[in-house]
């Protein structure tokens, strides 16, 4: 099995950002976390981050065929990006959403979020672990 997981805008920056929103660790060791635990899971990932939409929207194109499922956190593009939402659409790849805080427990913009109706499901608020749910998600759907 082989899982991609696309992470989106300032998220390269955790560790640093908002530190009492978003935990102390850094991008780097959460990728180790997801690495080590898939290499556990005997699952292959790819992991993949970018503050550009389109970007993100070639991530997706690319896991069609190639990728047995899709892990993504699009950050703030999660509440406006139809683009996001319609390249999920497009693909024949299953794809959680994770988000590392609770998006329904902060401002009120934050609540919507425009690509859970193309994802399978949603994880939010349980910080880097979020991530670790949604292969064990995706092994076990
Ligand atoms: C986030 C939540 C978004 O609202 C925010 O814009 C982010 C991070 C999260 O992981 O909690 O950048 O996706």
């Amino acid at each position: 099995m082989k899982i991609i997981i696309i992470n989106g805008v300032n998220l390269n920056l955790l560790g640093q950002r908002e530190p009492h929103i978003y935990g102390n660790k850094g991008y780097d060791e959460l990728c180790k976390d997801i690495i080590s635990e898939a290499e556990r899971l005997a699952v292959e990932v790819k992991i993949v981050q970018s503050n550009v939409e389109g970007e993100i929207v070639n991530f997706i194109h690319q896991a069609q065929g190639k990728y047995d499922g899709i892990i993504i956190n699009p950050g703030a593009y999660t509440h406006y990006s139809y683009a996001i939402y319609d390249a999920l659409k497009s693909v024949d790849v299953p794809a959680v959403e994770v988000h590392l805080s609770n998006i329904h427990s902060r401002e009120e913009f934050r609540k919507n979020s425009v690509v859970a109706p193309a994802c399978i499901g949603q994880i939010s608020g349980f910080g880097t672990y979020g991530y670790i749910m949604a292969l064990h998600a995706i092994i076990h759907r």
